[in-house]
């Protein structure tokens, strides 16, 4: 068996399939991407003959609509010579009027008579339609798979182009876009590929009026980017009609660099991309195009689709493809927006202090505003072992309005920290507030029985449990607060107070905090709760007075 391992062993045995491409002049690396190109999504095609069951014909319907929703304007909806339930799709789309005016259908065929016959069958009656033939033309493929020199190869591909050609012509109700791909371009010699392009272009009498698409595979991604790039380049500058073709790319992922390989194609003169959403499709799937899009937005160039609710997009295709989406897929994923580490967390609550919303996003470690994906921002802090008191506190605070005083997250935030070292999980915001309540509500020794009020809350009289036994006492102030301290008659004092409702609905408790500053003047924290916002206040007191009794 020959293998990668030979070729290491003797690196003159270079795989045919890197070999550079001699293009000294190349003018993509100096060039910006300054438009997006025109996006085909091939998810019912390329993407649902990956799935271990492909999409019904509901599901498929399903995913269409959405894609429509989405702003697609080009959709490969079927490879209808290989499946009954793709034939019938395509019919019923067609049949039940289905495709906006301004949604192109695409079928694709192989070069077989019988099957584009079958293929052409499928799309009569629509308005416009793109039929596309593909036929392999790389070494392995002539010497292994057909059997054929070159010029047989290419012969077949220009004999069924000619086929295509004849049917469309007895059906001019249809408006016909021919679009044939080189199969396992990127492993094909260069000058040959541009051969069989040049031929069947010349057939389909490709000009400005009447545009053919040639679509160039990166089959299987054997190369790097800049490789594909290099032979986009290449081949955009020798077809001979360039200006009668939409020079199209098909970027597959089995080196990882499929959304780079689309970025660099475009930069080298590809006019449009085939894709899926979420980088579905054969092995490792095709190029993603909601990353693709999602890039160009992020450099302010709007990519003319709508991702705005990413959440329900990737429902959809999850449930369409039974794949879940991975949590860090980029812009879609559960954690892209979300930074668990404390430096993190610290730069992102201060951007988000001074991010106006009129002007550029520029919130450090957030590529754009997760709100633009439909993302909420309470999930973009979470807690681990990793965060700082930045993250604690951005989620008490937008969890239960909890604004502890700065001098306090120190101490709270060790509190915390042991928590997480302890379970090594992540602190989701209702176990945040159940350390918070533990470290700041106590109800021993004081605890507040019953409050009474007078004269406009400036008297009070209280029941007080102290070391289990319950006392009276009472105090005049000029409101509650300032009374009930008299009432405990401690070395304490006031020094801040604030309540906020834990809720919307009357049933809502309130909290109040205090900070209370001890004989030696540290102040020290205290919570409360109640149904009653007064009673809490008096609460907190009680619990700020118990910390200084506990420390
Ligand atoms: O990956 C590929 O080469 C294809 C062709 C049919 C375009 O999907
Ligand atoms: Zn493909």
């Amino acid at each position: 068996m020959t293998s990668i391992k030979n070729m290491l062993k003797d690196p003159s045995k270079k795989y045919p399939r890197t070999q550079a491409i001699n293009l000294p002049d190349r003018q993509w690396p100096s060039r910006e991407l300054t438009h997006v190109p025109i996006w085909m999504s091939t998810d019912l095609r390329d993407g649902n003959q990956a799935l271990f069951e492909p999409m019904s014909v509901a599901r498929k319907f399903e995913f269409f609509k959405m894609l429509v929703q989405i702003g697609l304007k080009e959709i490969e909806v079927a490879f209808p010579s290989a499946s009954e339930t793709d034939f019938d799709f395509v019919r019923s789309l067609i049949e039940g009027k289905h495709i906006p005016d301004d949604v192109t259908i695409e079928v694709l065929t192989q070069a077989r008579e019988h099957l584009i016959r079958r293929t052409f069958e499928s799309v009569y009656g629509a308005k416009r339609a793109i039929v596309h033939l593909y036929s392999a033309t790389s070494p392995v493929w002539r010497e292994t798979v057909f059997r054929m020199s070159r010029d047989e190869t290419r012969d077949m591909a220009v004999k069924h182009a000619q086929l295509m050609k004849d049917i469309a012509a007895e059906h001019p109700e249809t408006e016909w876009v021919f679009q044939y791909s080189p199969e396992t371009f990127t492993a094909t010699e260069l000058d040959f590929a541009l051969e069989v392009c040049d031929a069947v272009a010349d057939v389909w009498e490709a000009r400005p009026d009447k545009k053919i698409i040639i679509n160039l595979p990166a089959t299987v991604e054997v190369s790097s980017p800049n490789r594909y790039a290099d032979q986009i380049e290449w081949m955009h500058r020798h077809l001979k009609r360039r200006d009668g073709i939409i020079l199209s790319v098909h970027p597959h992922n089995d080196r990882g660099t499929a959304v780079a390989a689309a970025e660099l194609a475009v930069l080298a003169g590809a006019d449009r991309v085939e894709g899926c959403l979420f980088g579905n499709g054969e092995r490792t799937g095709n190029v993603d195009l909601v990353t693709l899009a999602m890039n160009f937005y992020s450099q302010g160039i709007h990519p003319g689709l709508d991702f705005s609710d990413i959440d329900k997009i990737s429902a959809v295709v999850e449930r369409a493809t039974s794949i879940p989406l991975h949590p860090r897929h980029p812009y879609a994923g559960n954690l892209v927006f979300t930074a668990f580490s404390g430096s993190h967390q610290d730069a992102i609550r201060k951007g988000f202090a001074v991010q106006k919303d009129d002007a550029v996003w520029a919130v450090p470690y957030l590529p754009i505003d997760p709100a633009d994906v439909g993302r909420s921002y309470e999930a973009i802090i979470r807690v681990n072992s990793q965060s700082g008191k930045g993250g604690i506190a951005h989620i008490l605070e937008t969890a239960y309005g909890v604004k502890l005083p700065a001098s306090e997250w120190p101490s709270f935030s060790k509190v915390v920290q042991v928590v997480a070292d302890e379970t090594g999980q992540e602190l989701t915001a209702p176990k945040l507030w159940e350390i918070f309540c533990a470290s700041y509500e106590k109800s021993a020794p004081l605890t507040l029985l019953k409050q009474v009020q007078s004269n406009e809350g400036r008297q009070i009289r209280v029941t007080l449990e102290k070391n289990g036994k319950p006392e009276e006492a009472q105090g005049e102030g000029n409101g509650p607060i300032e009374a009930f301290m008299k009432a405990l008659n401690l070395p304490v004092k006031l020094r801040h107070f604030e309540e906020r409702s834990l809720g919307d609905d009357e049933q809502a408790e309130a909290m109040a905090i205090v900070t209370l500053e001890d004989e030696k003047g540290v102040p020290v924290i205290g919570m409360g709760r109640d149904r009653n916002s007064g009673t809490a206040a008096l609460k907190a007191i009680v619990s700020a007075c118990n910390r200084i009794h506990a420390a």
